[in-house]
This record gives C-alpha cells, structure tokens and sequence, in this order.
C-alpha cells in the first residue's frame, strides 16, 4: 500500500521518514513551501529533532514530497492527516485545518473513484471524526467502504523524541467506523508493529482515549505536586521518599508520581481543558479534571513563596538564574512554558532575570519576554546571579551542577542534583534548610 503524509510538520515530517523506514512509499504534503522545499533539499526543518536527520538521509528514496493535493491523493491508498488542531477560545480543538483539507479532499476522491481511507492523526475532540469529517464527506455523495473510510490513530509521542516514541509505543490506538477502515489501518501496522499492540475501538471510544490518557496522567503530576507541597511546611518531608513508596503500590505505579513542575507544553494543558469540554456538554462531572488545572496554576505562587524566603537574605531583589527556559530538555517551545509566568512575574516586579537554555532560539526569547538577559552557559548563569531555579529535568544540567562548586543558592524543582547546603530540593524540609543557608 502506498500511504500519503498530509501535513508535514513536527509529527508529519517524522511520521513519514517512520513510515518510509518500513518499506513504504510515502507520499508527503504540506502547504507550507518552506518545509517542502526543505524537505527536498534533505534538510530536517525541525532540528530539534535529532533522529529525523539521519532518517532523512536513510530513507528519502522512499519519500515523495509533493506541493499538489490530487498528485499526493491519486498516488495514495491512505492519508495520514497530521495538521494543527489549535485550540479555540473556549479550549476546544479547531478542526479548522482538518476541515480545508477534507474539503479540498472531497472532489479529489469523487474523480478517483477508488477507496481512499481518511487516517485522522492530530488531536481532535471527541465526536469530530463521525459527526463532521465523516458526515461532511458523505453529504458530497461520497460513500463509506466504497469512496472512503476514517480512522482516528493519535500517537503517544514528546518532541525532541518522537521517532524514538513512534517505534516504541505502548500501544497502537485505533478508531475505526467500519471493518474494511480497521483492516485497511491494520495492513500498515502489522508491518510495524505485532498485532498485541493495536487496541481497536470506534472513533469516539478512541478519540476519548487520547484526550483522557493525557488527563489522567496529568492528574498524577498535579498530585504528585500536593504531595510536594507538604515540604513546604513540615520540618522533616522527603516529597521524593513518599511519592516513591505510594508508587510501590502495584494499582498506583511509579510513572509520573514524581517531584517537579507544573505540567506545560503543546498536548497536556490543552488535552485536560479539552476533556473538561468534553465532560461539560456531556452532562459529567468535571470536577477531578478541574483540580488538576487548579492545582497546576498554583505552582508559579510556590516558586514565588520560595524566592520570597530567600529574599530576606538580600538587601534588594536578588537576581534570578532561570535554567531551562523551554517545557522541556531537548525542546525549543517556551511559550506558555512552566517557567513563563514565574519570568513575566518576575520581569513585572523589576528583578533582573537572566536565563540559559541550549534548546531555544535566544532571538525568539528575547523578542517574547524583553527584559529578560542571556547567559551564553550554565557557568555564567550562575555566576551572573543570586538564585537559581532548575525548571526541567536534564542529565547534562545536573552533571554540571554537580562537579561544580558553587555557593550559590539553587532551587531544585525536579530532585535531580546531589543535595548540597546551599542547594534547596522543592520537596524536602524547605524550612530547615532554609535556616541553615541563612
Ligand atoms: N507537537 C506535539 O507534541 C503533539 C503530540 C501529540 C499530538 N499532536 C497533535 O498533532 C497535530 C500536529 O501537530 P504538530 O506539532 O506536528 O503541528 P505543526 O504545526 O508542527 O505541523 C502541522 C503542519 O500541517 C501543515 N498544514 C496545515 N494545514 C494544512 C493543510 N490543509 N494541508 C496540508 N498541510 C497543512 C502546516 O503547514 C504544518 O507544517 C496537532 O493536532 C497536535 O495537537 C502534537
């Protein structure tokens, strides 16, 4: 089967090289000409991921990157449709890039009249793929199982490794309207993957799935952050001791239930308010799901409580270090980061915040944030500052820190540095330590 690649951005572009990795000929498209154009020149558009690179280089052969929609249809049995799903106003996903292509799709399928199948990739809300994609195609006269089938198959995948996570899923998720969309779904992924790993459901079952996965994953981050919260006012509490015994308990496990920030980035936020929406005009109770984002837009107070006890210890504002600006090693998004409001709340009160980040654009930070100064390395970080806050989770972060000697005061949030005096773990005796630094 020859597949097609309709939107070839962070996922779509890895997606393919992925698919052409097994075998297949993949026919990919964007109207984005700068990513074609790239992708043409064998160069990765995204070089925050590494893997696409020496994929690119390894597989072309079997990549076709096309700028015209009937070419990339007429040569493919099934598209996989990966394109922005922004969320509106109200949190909803916008299926208002899906809708442009499905609508440009329609007549492309009328004058192939031969089967085509429809793979919706990106993140929808539930009841899209049956009550809008399906019915839109059918009120142009195209038939099911005859001109076209859908199928909803999100992958469970992080920037910066999303090759990686494609080979290694936990499982495959499928949604399907019909036999022959399930079948047709499962002759591509029988070659990936065994047959153990695909969970077939229909679409809305499936479309629930992705969106409640994440919800429920980031319900453990927000209890693993009351649990946390605990240090803050007990003179004897090791949040990481705790939340690894209460994960020993096989019905809770380990993943997930650790020390750390708030949750951020570009799918747990926006899958939790889309859940929430979900709930809402279902008539069901949301009230779990909104604790979570309750308890998540608390934190940025906990980073400003702490800098708070420190301040004392200052004649004026102290300066702040931010190390890891992005929501994540080994990625450039900063926007809506768990660091971001902590900086504009920092910016808006005149400290002086100074951050390192080896993944983001420094241009683009300062254009977003102003005020805030770069620091060319984690050194000069922390010799520029007073305090510094550890906002994600990386080995070469903490390898640093850890050879260095530094007397300056810095805010572990994700217990990941040996524990030193003047180092101050967010779950553990917060008060205690913070007299013996004073
Ligand atoms: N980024 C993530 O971590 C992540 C994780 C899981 C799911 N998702 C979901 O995957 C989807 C895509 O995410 P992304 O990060 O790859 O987005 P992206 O913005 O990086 O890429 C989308 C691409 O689609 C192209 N496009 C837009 N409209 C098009 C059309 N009509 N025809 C062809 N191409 C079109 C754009 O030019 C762009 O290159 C979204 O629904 C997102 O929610 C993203």
């Amino acid at each position: 089967m020859k597949v097609s690649v309709i939107g070839l951005g962070k996922i779509g572009s890895c997606l393919s090289y992925f698919l052409a990795s097994y075998g297949f000929k993949v026919y990919g498209y964007d109207i984005n000409s700068k990513i074609i154009d790239s992708l043409n020149k064998l160069r990765n558009p995204f070089g925050i991921e590494p893997q696409l690179s020496n994929y690119i280089n390894k597989y072309n052969s079997n990549v076709v990157i096309l700028d015209n929609l009937e070419k990339t249809i007429n040569n493919s049995d099934i598209s996989f449709v990966i394109v922005p799903t922004p969320s509106n106003k109200n949190g909803d996903f916008s299926n208002k890039y899906i809708l442009q292509y499905i609508k440009k799709l329609a007549p492309i399928l009328k004058s192939k009249n031969k089967y085509h199948l429809v793979n919706i990739t990106s993140t929808v809300m539930p009841g899209s793929c049956d009550n809008i994609f399906k019915k839109y195609l059918l009120t142009k006269n195209l038939k099911e199982d005859l001109n076209f089938g859908i199928t909803y198959n999100p992958h469970f995948i992080a920037l910066g490794n999303v090759i990686n996570n494609l080979e290694n899923p936990d499982f495959v998720l499928m949604g399907s309207s019909s036999k022959k969309s399930y079948d047709t779904l499962k002759k591509i992924y029988s070659r990936i993957y065994p047959l153990k790993k695909i969970k077939k459901l229909n679409l809305l079952e499936a479309e629930v799935t992705k969106i409640a996965i994440n919800s429920y994953v980031t319900m453990k981050i927000s209890f693993s952050n009351i649990i946390s919260q605990i240090a803050d006012n007990a003179n004897s509490f090791n949040s990481t001791e705790v939340l690894n015994s209460i994960g020993l308990d096989k019905r809770i496990g380990n993943a997930y239930l650790k020390v750390g920030s708030a949750f951020s980035g570009p799918c747990f936020p926006r899958d939790n308010i889309a859940f929430i929406n979900y709930l809402k005009k279902s008539n069901i109770n949301f009230g779990l799901q909104n604790s979570t984002v309750k308890i998540n837009l608390e934190q940025t107070s906990r980073y400003i409580r702490i800098l708070n006890n420190f301040k004392n210890i200052y004649k004026k504002n102290p300066k702040v270090g931010i190390l890891g600006i992005s929501y994540k090693s080994d990625s450039d998004l900063f926007i809506d980061s768990q660091s971001c409001e902590f900086v504009n709340f920092l910016l808006s009160k005149k400290y002086s915040v100074y951050y390192y980040d080896e993944y983001c654009n420094s241009n683009l930070v300062k254009n977003y944030f102003k005020k805030i100064s770069h620091a060319k390395n984690i050194e000069s970080l922390i010799k520029l500052t007073d305090i510094i806050f550890v906002f994600y989770k990386d080995k070469k972060i903490s390898k640093k820190i850890n050879k260095m000697n530094t007397k300056k005061i810095i805010v572990d949030i994700w217990d990941q540095l040996d524990l030193k005096e003047n180092h101050f773990f967010l779950g553990k005796n917060n008060i205690l330590h913070l007299k013996k630094t004073k």
